[in-house]
């Protein structure tokens, strides 16, 4: 088997030009095409700033000798690729296509990696023909700070091809967690989003106002999440205790099967968030830049406290 040396990335939004820098400080050479000239020009600003960051705030690039190169058509990434990572639009027709254009890279065993938040990989792996070498990796924003990406077997993806992906992950100094079945939302999207539904039904029920729940989250079980998993904290707290609280309390958190009318109403208003300037929050007068920036430096505190303590983030 080839040892990866060329990294193809289709897709330079925010998760390809991120996900180009994580894999240019582990020494690879990194070739991106993206069907918008506009976005392809505008990697190299993008690049420099996250280079940057990254040096200011953690330090020098692991590895040398990394590249990021742009290509004007996919057929460059075909000839060369030892994996095609897909970070193009979240829809499974655009990403199965993306997919068949790479011949080449299929015949000679290339890895297919796909940074989709929660689209079926089997279905992908199937449609595109190439599902005996895909598997998910599904990325968490900001990739180049986030240090786990869950890697998804598809229903014909072959372990060789899980551990593959995870040695990738590895490579990359990031760690890989192995989800064995391309449930919706995989591991990660599940556990937020059942979150999410509840933080919504609070607001909409007036039970809290937006600032007070987000405070509750940051402040009480958000601070410990870092250093204690909720499996392993059920476990300090007694799971005789759990199973009493869940007698009275499961029956009346939000179980809706879909989008609450709460939400669909502000998406129907336009108030999609920071941006619109209007979300659960009034973003014409708080600045979302302050925000990730605080979200970023906290990241950053709390990987080095992490390694300190552990030595490994596993
Ligand atoms: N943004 C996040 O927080 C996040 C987190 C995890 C996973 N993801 C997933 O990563 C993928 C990319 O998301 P993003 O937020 O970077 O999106 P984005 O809109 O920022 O970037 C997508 C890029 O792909 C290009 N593109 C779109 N369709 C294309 C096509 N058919 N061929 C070639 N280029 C195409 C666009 O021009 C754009 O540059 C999606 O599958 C998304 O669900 C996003």
């Amino acid at each position: 088997m080839q040892p990866i040396r060329h990294v193809g990335i289709c897709g330079v939004g925010q998760m390809g030009a991120a996900a180009a820098v994580c894999f240019k400080r582990s020494g690879y050479q990194v070739l991106v095409w993206d069907h918008s000239e506009e976005q392809l020009a505008a990697l190299k600003p993008t690049v420099s700033a996250l280079e940057s960051w990254l040096d200011q705030h953690i330090g020098p690039a692991p590895h040398e000798g990394g590249s990021i190169q742009p290509q004007a058509s996919p057929s460059s990434i075909d000839e060369q690729a030892d994996v095609v990572l897909d970070c193009i639009a979240e829809d499974m027709a655009q990403k199965v296509d993306l997919f068949k254009r790479f011949p080449r890279c299929r015949n000679r065993g290339a890895l297919f990696i796909t940074t989709t938040s929660g689209l079926s990989i089997s279905e992908m792996g199937r449609r595109s023909g190439c599902g005996h070498l895909l598997a998910g990796t599904h990325f968490w924003n900001p990739p180049h700070l986030m240090p786990l990406v869950e890697v998804i077997r598809g229903q014909d993806t072959p372990d060789p091809i899980i551990d593959r992906v995870c040695e990738l992950v590895k490579s990359i100094g990031k760690t890989p967690v192995r989800v064995n079945r391309d449930v919706p939302g995989f591991i990660g999207n599940r556990l937020l989003h059942a979150l999410w539904r509840e933080a919504i039904n609070l607001v909409e029920k007036g039970i809290a106002t937006p600032e007070d729940v987000d405070l509750v989250a940051r402040l009480t079980f958000g601070l410990r999440m870092p250093a204690v998993g909720p499996l392993e904290n059920m476990d300090l707290v007694g799971l005789d205790l759990i199973e009493k609280i869940h007698q009275y309390l499961l029956a009346d958190l939000a179980d809706n099967h879909g989008p609450s009318a709460y939400l669909t109403h502000s998406v129907r208003q336009g108030h999609l968030g920071v941006k619109s300037g209007q979300g659960f929050y009034d973003w014409w007068s708080r600045s979302a830049e302050e925000l990730i920036q605080k979200r970023d430096i906290q990241i950053v505190h709390q990987l080095a406290f992490l390694n300190e303590l552990e030595g490994t983030l596993r």
